[in-house]
């Protein structure tokens, strides 16, 4: 299967929302059968924890959804899945992912989000699948890369 790629423009926060729910299911699907990595790429602002958020309500969850940025990590235990979203931007060495022990819970059922996956390289593992999100006019484009779908 040929590496899927579309580039798509979202106007509003809405329609950030609307992808992710597009995209929940199937990434829920494919967490049943191996670990996920999902990339969320683009700058400051960009939507990267909204989109989060929208899989998170797709999928049937209620409370609270944070941004990451202080806490690094925030875990999710839903009953059939374990969603981690990570945002790595105050790290300051990519040693810090294997220090914190993020490899050991990359484990099956468990879909992981990471946001500026860039300052944890090499040690974060690849992505299965990338949102690259820009702004543009004043909504975003978003260009999704995967080898998985
Ligand atoms: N398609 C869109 N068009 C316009 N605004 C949007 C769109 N999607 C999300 N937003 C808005 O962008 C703002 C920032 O979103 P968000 O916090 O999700 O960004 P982020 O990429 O996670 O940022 P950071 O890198 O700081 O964590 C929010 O106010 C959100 O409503
Ligand atoms: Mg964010």
């Amino acid at each position: 299967m040929p590496p899927l790629e579309q580039s798509l423009f979202l106007p509003d926060e809405k329609s950030t929302i609307q992808l992710a729910e597009k995209w929940a299911k199937p990434l829920f699907s494919a967490t049943q059968k191996q670990r996920v990595i999902v990339y969320l790429n683009g700058d400051l602002g960009v939507g990267k924890t909204t989109f989060v958020r929208g899989i998170l309500r797709a999928l049937g969850f209620q409370g609270a959804v944070k941004s990451p940025t202080y806490t690094l990590l925030e875990t999710y235990r839903l009953p059939e899945i374990t969603i981690f979203h990570f945002d790595l931007y105050r790290f300051s060495d990519p040693l810090e992912w294997e220090d914190a022990g993020f490899n050991d819970l990359l484990q099956n059922r468990a879909l992981s989000f990471i946001e500026w996956s860039e300052y944890g390289k090499p040690c974060v593992p690849d992505a299965d699948i990338q949102f690259n999100f820009a702004m543009q006019d004043n909504g975003r484009n978003c260009t999704i890369q995967s080898v998985l779908f």
